[in-house]
């Protein structure tokens, strides 16, 4: 399946969201967790920054993605949630952190609007995929932030990542952890052996289509 991907914008605030209409399928979770390696992964390029240290996303980066004959659509990569250091040492808290939850905030705004291809005016269809790391079922935060994401009421699905750390009697009681956790079903992946990506665009074909909103 041909797929071919661009970087589009990064985004600090609000004001500097894309309203074209386009579909948006947004990588939430911890940081370090692995989204920006997902969507290179996804896309087989290396188009998004990664980093060993935490915290290596600061913006919204909107990446434009067409797969095979698929209608475009953007993969965002958001800022990651839960470190408490900069790799400089000194603790994300105060301004930098209101910023963050701000971008977040105003991301999953409910009402931002946009303007469609053929110049109608039309609403963001906005999936959300929360990032687990598949060693670690459970933690709280990755609790919060999927009730906090249930309650926008965007088609939100979990996938537990670094499946390549995990033993196989790993992979399925994790695995087991995570569906019941998380009510439903979540396929570990790799970006480092490629292990569910396939899955993982099937899934997103899947995705309900958001509710207009
Ligand atoms: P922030 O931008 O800080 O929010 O982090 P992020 O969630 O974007 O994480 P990133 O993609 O930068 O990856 C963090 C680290 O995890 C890097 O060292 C990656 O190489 C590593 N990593 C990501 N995915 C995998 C994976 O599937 N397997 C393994 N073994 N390592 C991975
Ligand atoms: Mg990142």
């Amino acid at each position: 399946m041909q797929i071919a991907a661009e970087f589009i914008t990064s985004v600090a605030s609000a004001s500097g969201l894309p309203r074209d209409g386009l579909s948006e399928l947004a990588m939430v979770g911890r940081s370090n967790v692995g989204k920006s390696t997902l969507i290179n992964a996804l896309v087989r390029q290396k188009i998004a920054r990664t980093s060993a240290e935490p915290g290596k996303t600061r913006l919204a980066n909107f990446y434009r993605v067409r797969r095979g004959t698929s209608p475009p659509m953007y993969l965002v990569d958001l800022p990651g949630y839960g470190y408490a250091r900069r790799a400089s040492g000194t603790e994300v808290r105060g301004a930098a952190a209101i910023e963050f939850a701000k971008l977040t905030d105003a991301f999953f705004d409910q009402g931002r609007g946009g303007r469609n291809p053929d110049g109608t005016t039309g609403t963001k269809a906005i999936g959300v995929l929360l990032l687990v790391d598949s060693r670690h079922p459970g933690l709280e935060s990755d609790l919060d932030a999927w009730a906090w994401l249930s309650s926008t009421g965007r088609p939100c699905r979990v996938v537990g990542t670094k499946a390549d750390k995990l033993s196989r009697a790993e992979k399925v009681r994790h695995g087991r952890e995570l569906e019941s956790l998380f009510d439903g079903p979540v396929p570990l992946v790799s970006a480092s052996t490629g292990e569910g990506m396939d899955e993982l665009w099937t899934l997103i074909a899947r995705l309900p289509k958001p509710t207009a909103g």
